[in-house]
């Protein structure tokens, strides 16, 4: 198969970048989107030229480190599934492939395709863990969980950090993270002790980082490569109410 590229190129976060086109020929169906890429910047380091920055890390869906907008898609047209997941036989033969990089105010471009997504990790460092002294592994049987709460709690933890929410949302907004991280603690015991403190920080965190609200659009959803449900949203809005109660009741 045979594509024509148009590729963000910017070579630091100060410089102004533009779509540049290449030619890409004789790539197997079965090639992944990632592995084109590859193939894309061995011919360009053979003829001399920089190679497109783009980041990726365990290809295989779980680490959330790729992130390309492809055609105007948060990880490309294969949903639910990251770009690393994308394979060349889902485009046409001869297609015109655009890909930038997420396009979020909070997330800055450190060169081409490659993005700095810290924001995220400082949400979670406000309040996406437990402070206490857990031990070593209690027995699975010690501390009983009911069956709907486990199942939901998992439901959140599969989000993988990728950050295409947001990406993909048009006020660029991180609640569908934040509310997966938020959700993944408060459904379980050990989360429950904190849970007003952690979301009120998270919040506050999400905001000062620049994202935007939630306004029901559901592009968030629709991109996600680990199906988080956007009514988690509906979970940390009312986490974050009660936070908000109690704190004034002085609780
Ligand atoms: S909620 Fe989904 S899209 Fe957003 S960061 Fe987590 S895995 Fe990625
Ligand atoms: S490279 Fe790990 S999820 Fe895509």
């Amino acid at each position: 198969m045979n594509f024509h590229l148009r590729v963000w190129r910017q070579r630091d976060a100060k410089s102004r970048g533009k779509l540049v086109n290449y030619d890409v020929r004789d790539i197997s169906p079965d090639t992944s989107f990632l592995e084109m890429l590859d193939i894309l910047n061995e011919s360009l380091v053979e003829s001399g030229k920089e190679p497109v920055a783009f980041d990726s890390d365990c290809r295989e869906g779980i680490c959330g480190t790729c992130s390309l907008t492809v055609n105007g898609e948060a990880h490309g047209p294969d949903h639910p599934g990251a770009v690393c997941e994308l394979y060349m036989r889902k485009f046409r033969d001869g297609a015109r492939i655009t890909i930038e990089p997420f396009r979020v105010g909070a997330f800055p471009i450190v060169k081409d395709l490659a993005i700095d997504r810290s924001a995220l990790d400082r949400i979670v460092q406000a309040g996406g863990f437990i402070s206490a002294r857990a031990g070593s592994a209690p027995e699975a049987n010690s501390m009983l969980v009911p069956k709907h709460d486990a199942d939901i709690a998992m439901e959140a933890a599969a989000c993988i950090g990728c950050g295409a929410c947001a990406a993909a949302c048009p006020n660029g907004s991180a609640m569908l993270f934040t509310a997966a991280k938020v959700s993944h603690l408060s459904f379980l015991p050990q989360g429950r002790p904190e849970r007003e403190r952690r979301v009120s920080k998270m919040v506050q965190v999400m905001d000062a980082q620049g994202f935007g609200n939630c306004t029901n659009t559901y592009e968030c959803e629709a991109v996600c490569p680990a199906k988080i449900s956007a009514s988690f949203i509906s979970k940390l809005n009312r986490e974050y109410a009660r936070a908000q109660f109690r704190q004034r009741l002085g609780e």
